[in-house]
């Protein structure tokens, strides 16, 4: 049936018939990489045992129920802790050649730096299974889950805790980089900074808007670019790895005709650059239009600059700290000019931008999420062209739902993305891999277990927490083993 493509699927009751004119064959590249994410508080539960200590999103959750919507916490969650064996089966099955996952800080390292021996031998499991199965692992030192003994001293407001990072990733490597050769330093930092320390919503709980998401963004970027020197002097000579950082990026339109060109290019730089700029600009520092900001509003405030100064040096030591840029693409938004600016400050309100969606968009199950995989297409080639085409791997992709294990929406968000992936890289975007978010159906922060993300289901009623495959594992498991899918 040339051109063609039909898929009847039966169940008990159901017949679905699918019929799609005109497909075309999209081919996986040789040595393009494919694996899944997932992240520690999400799935490992353990949340006390063996020596762990708290972390923030165990006092959070604990003393906060009503902030999750479904007052529910990650002290069980898939309870990875005990059942790791059964991710990497499931890692298996699907033939994946990736595995991101991140360590939880407070289950290795107890009052900033004691270690934790049961912790280590836990990650150790891991990788070791994961390597006999022939999955790369790819690490994310840390995944927002902080432990709370750092937090009482500030967290990342607190300048120390590039000392703590540093220690920490010492352990790290000194422990698992033997067999560790793709290292994440953080994972989203506009979202950490802006949710933990400016709106104060989750984990930390802190509420500073306007000075507590810089701070933190700030002594941040000098952990990472710690780590990554720490690493380069240290370790790469015999380990020989990667360091990067995921960044949650998106594309931004213009939210009508009025909006030109030039509006949209400055609305990316302070938004994706705010990250970007510092590690992988020629120049580094942050974004020139972000500081002019902040240059004119410390002149208005008769205060000083609320977006911390780079000097000269520091720019320098962060400037090129990153093998790799990890991009998480889930949606974009449409972008103008913020009216109303007379509220108090905060990131969105010192930038005077104002973002929203075009309701033409398809949505999923799940709110937030518009699909738009033009967006990523987009940025993709913003990426090359702004900054020099650095080396990519998509860390995180995916979609929400209600847990439907014949998820055809999940699929073809899905495709689509990997279709504009691969075209991009077609036109020289420097893209090596994709990691689908996620794995696993896990703990989805502020809205606990009432969206699913994940290729695997898991009944979470059960104390086993048996992994199914849902359709979407199927498919990766249909394009791994085929190295091409068909799309409408
Ligand atoms: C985060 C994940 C999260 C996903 C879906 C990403 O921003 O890194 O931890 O589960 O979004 O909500």
């Amino acid at each position: 049936m040339h051109g063609i493509f039909t898929t009847i699927l039966m169940s008990a009751f159901v017949k679905f018939t699918y019929t799609c004119e005109n497909s075309t064959v999209i081919e996986i590249p040789e040595n393009f990489k494919i694996g899944a994410s997932t992240s520690s508080y999400q799935i490992e539960g353990g949340w006390n045992l063996d020596g762990k200590t708290e972390n923030v999103w165990d006092t959070f959750t604990h003393n906060h129920p009503e902030k999750i919507e479904d007052h529910s916490n990650g002290d069980v969650a898939a309870d990875s802790y005990h059942f790791y064996k059964k991710d990497v089966e499931a890692l298996k099955y699907v033939g994946f050649n990736q595995y991101r996952f991140s360590i939880s800080w407070s289950r290795v390292i107890a009052n900033g730096t004691i270690i934790n021996k049961k912790g280590i031998e836990y990650y150790n499991n891991l990788i070791n299974e994961l390597i006999l199965n022939r999955i790369e692992p790819v690490v994310t030192m840390f995944h927002w889950d902080l432990p709370q003994y750092l937090q009482n001293l500030g967290g990342f407001v607190n300048p120390l805790i590039t000392k703590y990072f540093e220690f920490y990733a010492n352990v790290l490597f000194e422990n698992f980089g033997d067999r560790v050769k793709i290292w994440i330093t953080f994972n989203e930092p506009t979202l950490y900074c802006i949710g933990e320390y400016g709106e104060g919503r989750s984990g930390s709980y802190i509420k500073a808007p306007g000075v507590g998401e810089y701070l933190c963004g700030h002594h941040l970027l000098i952990s990472h670019a710690n780590v990554y020197h720490l690493y380069k002097n240290k370790f790469y000579d015999k380990q020989k790895g990667e360091i990067g950082i995921s960044l949650k990026l998106q594309y931004l339109y213009p939210k009508d005709e009025t909006i030109t060109k030039e509006f949209v290019e400055r609305s990316l730089d302070l938004t994706n650059g705010w990250f970007i700029n510092p590690i992988f600009s020629k120049n580094g520092g942050y974004p020139e239009e972000l500081v002019k900001i902040f240059v004119k509003k410390s002149i208005e405030e008769g205060t000083w600059s609320r977006l911390p100064i780079m000097s000269d040096e520091l720019k320098k030591r962060i400037q090129g700290t990153a093998d790799f840029m990890g991009v998480n693409y889930y949606s974009s938004e449409l972008v103008e000019p913020k009216t109303q600016l007379d509220d108090s400050p905060q990131f969105d309100i010192d930038i005077g931008l104002t973002f929203s969606v075009d309701e033409r968009w398809p949505k999923s199950d799940s709110l937030w999420l518009y699909i738009v995989p033009e967006g990523l297409y987009d940025l993709l080639i913003w990426i090359r062209d702004r900054y020099k085409n650095p080396k990519i791997m998509i860390t995180e992709n995916g979609y929400a739902d209600n847990g439907e294990i014949n998820d055809f929406e999940r699929i073809k968000y899905i495709k689509q993305h990997i279709a504009v992936i691969l075209k991009a890289k077609s036109e020289n975007c420097n893209i090596v891999s994709y990691m689908v978010w996620s794995l696993l159906d896990n703990f989805e922060w502020n809205i606990g277990y009432s969206a699913a993300l994940g290729i695997f289901s898991v009944n979470m009623s059960s104390p086993l927490k048996e992994r199914t495959p849902k359709r979407s594992a199927k498919f990766f498991k249909n394009l791994i083993t085929n190295g091409k899918f068909e799309m409408c």
